[in-house]
């Protein structure tokens, strides 16, 4: 069985650098390239629904100049490869405070959206500015108890079969607390910008070995 929803943590950019002694946005630059390669082995295996944690709301605790590379690095990527987005069919959505952004990104992020709005293959939510505590208490207070998943980021999509988290770690970091009630985790020490297809098709074995019961019996 594959994933119909994979999420990633993609974590270990900053150790990747520093064991090169490398400045940690070299590892940010590697690691939207694997995000990239990510993408196009997750479509080739048919997975419906991909979740990348690109930058959590804890993340604006590091230097402004790290930041600003990571901001940098993603209205590059999004600005020169939104056209193999498109080629592939998928549907780019944000998950997170992207208003709390700089003009500039959010407006590169919501053009993306509008872009492959019409895309009706793969969903790629990418998670910036995103926390899960917020998630959850922005669509308590707006939904008041009605419908409350279709306040969610996340509204009309499956929760997660799969969470795979690179890096060590082995911790949520806020991420997907409500929809991840029921979904395999699998970690790896492998950080992300040494994640390769097969790390990935390791993952994709591991979780097609788990048997998943809900709270049921079998
Ligand atoms: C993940 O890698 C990317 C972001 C959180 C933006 P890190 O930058 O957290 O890398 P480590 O964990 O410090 O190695
Ligand atoms: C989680 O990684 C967030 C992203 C990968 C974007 P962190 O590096 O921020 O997580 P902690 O601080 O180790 O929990
Ligand atoms: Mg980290």
């Amino acid at each position: 069985m594959i994933p119909l929803h994979l999420a990633i943590i993609m974590d270990g950019n900053g150790r990747w650098a520093t064991n090169r002694n490398l400045p940690r946005y070299e590892g940010h630059w590697k690691g939207a390239s694997v995000a990239e390669n990510v993408i196009e082995w997750s479509n080739d295996r048919g997975i419906k629904y991909l979740t990348l944690f690109s930058f959590s709301t804890e993340n604006w605790k590091r230097p402004p100049e790290e930041i600003k590379m990571i901001f940098h690095i993603l209205v590059k990527y999004l600005s020169d490869r939104i056209n193999k987005v498109i080629e592939k069919n998928a549907r780019l959505h944000f998950i997170g405070d992207i208003d709390a952004l700089s003009p500039e990104t959010r407006d590169v992020c919501l053009n993306s959206e509008l872009l492959t709005s019409k895309c009706t293959g793969m969903v790629i939510n990418l998670a910036v500015n995103y926390s899960g505590r917020y998630e959850i208490l922005k669509a308590a207070k707006e939904s008041k108890g009605e419908n409350f998943e279709s306040y969610l980021y996340t509204a009309g999509q499956p929760d997660p079969d799969l969470l795979i988290r690179t890096g060590g770690e082995k911790r949520i970091s806020n991420f997907m607390l409500w929809q991840m009630a029921y979904t395999e985790f699998y970690f790896t020490d492998v950080l992300w910008p040494d994640f390769s297809e097969n790390d990935l098709e390791m993952a994709l074995d591991d979780f097609s070995k788990r048997q998943r019961r809900f709270g049921g019996i079998q």
